[in-house]
């Protein structure tokens, strides 16, 4: 028994923004973002919100199916980046989309969220507890950047992706491989609200992310291919039996180094990162989504999801389609 991705859904804001216009607020270039990066644009929320891409993307994940919400039994977001502490996204979603007997919490593991929130969904359905769930990842991480630090605020972009799967007894996920190094968090960070109480001097530390680029870099192209290697593995699957590698979209050039490291081609690594720049746990579900729509999926295909991210975390699953 497995689950089986039935359909898939995707958000993002209106609002498009190109490098060209970082570069009017940082001391950045459209070349220098392209060369380094691969990404050309974003999209920055001017009002959507972390549960409000995430609803749009699982109302248009059920649609694909052909399912309604009242059927979904378990909700599961992945974000960094929620609006609120409580309630959690995923039960704004659950209201949102009206999809009232469906079981709903958030799940956070950066940017390889979306892969371990899937991988929970999977250990629900396997253990007999629910037979469907929505999985999404959505992030605004446009708040949580500093729009004064051109290391970081070039990178990311909001959004949200979906997918809805359920129960199935042939194909579906072959295998799942997760680690978590909790001992490198401070590689990649950013703190909620800090400590504040009457009890203790405040402190003066601004809460954005702080990333050291070179260190999650070199973290991805060493790691991914191993996880990748470790779930073809699990499921007896050879690296050319592969028809899609779909990895999270943080830099061409870490795509690209991964691919050389599994001597497998690049055409089979498709990006979007070029479009939507680094939308964290929503990288996954938007790509897939932006595949299934474009009819480059056929079932039957076997495909490869890996993702990396703070924590440091990092998951790969193999699935057939
Ligand atoms: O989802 C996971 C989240 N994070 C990531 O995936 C990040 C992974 N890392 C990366 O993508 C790359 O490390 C970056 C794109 C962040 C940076 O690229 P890099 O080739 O590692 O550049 P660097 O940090 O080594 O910086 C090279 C130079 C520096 O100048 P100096 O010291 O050589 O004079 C930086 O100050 O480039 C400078 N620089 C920039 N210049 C123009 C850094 N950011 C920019 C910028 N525009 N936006």
């Amino acid at each position: 028994m497995s689950i089986r991705i039935m359909g898939t859904g995707s958000a993002l804001p209106v609002k498009k923004v190109a490098n060209e216009e970082l570069a009017r607020l940082v001391d950045t270039s459209d070349e220098w973002i392209r060369e380094r990066t691969g990404i050309g644009s974003r999209y920055i929320s001017t009002g959507e919100t972390v549960a409000s891409l995430a609803a749009r993307a699982c109302s248009l994940a059920l649609e694909d199916a052909g399912k309604r919400a009242g059927e979904v039994e378990l909700i599961l977001v992945a974000t960094c980046s929620p609006e609120d502490t409580a309630p959690c996204t995923a039960c704004q979603v659950q209201k949102e989309i009206g999809a009232g007997n469906a079981v709903a919490f958030d799940l956070n593991a950066a940017c390889a969220g979306f892969l371990f929130a899937l991988h929970t969904a999977w250990a629900y359905v396997e253990s007999g507890i629910y037979r469907n769930v929505l999985v999404a990842g959505s992030e605004v991480l446009s708040k949580l950047v500093d729009w004064e630090d051109r290391g970081t605020c070039i990178l990311f972009g909001d959004g949200a992706g979906a997918v809805y799967a359920e129960k199935c007894e042939e194909g579906g996920i072959r295998s799942f491989v997760q680690h978590s190094d909790g001992s490198r968090g401070a590689v990649l960070s950013g703190v909620c609200r800090p400590l504040a109480n009457p009890y203790i001097a405040r402190s003066q530390e601004g809460n954005y992310l702080k990333m050291d680029g070179r260190e999650i870099f070199s973290f991805a192209v060493r790691q991914i291919p191993k996880t990748i290697e470790e779930a073809l593995g699990k499921s007896g699957t050879d690296v050319g039996e592969v028809d899609f590698f779909l990895l999270h979209q943080a830099n061409r050039r870490i795509i690209e180094g991964i691919s050389r490291r599994l001597e497998a081609d690049g055409e089979r690594f498709p990006m979007n990162l070029m479009e939507v720049g680094n939308t964290s746990s929503a990288s996954i579900p938007l790509l897939l989504d932006e595949l299934n729509r474009r009819g480059r999926l056929q079932r039957g295909m076997k495909l490869v999801f890996a993702g990396f991210g703070a924590g440091l975390t990092c998951g790969a699953c193999v699935l057939e389609w």
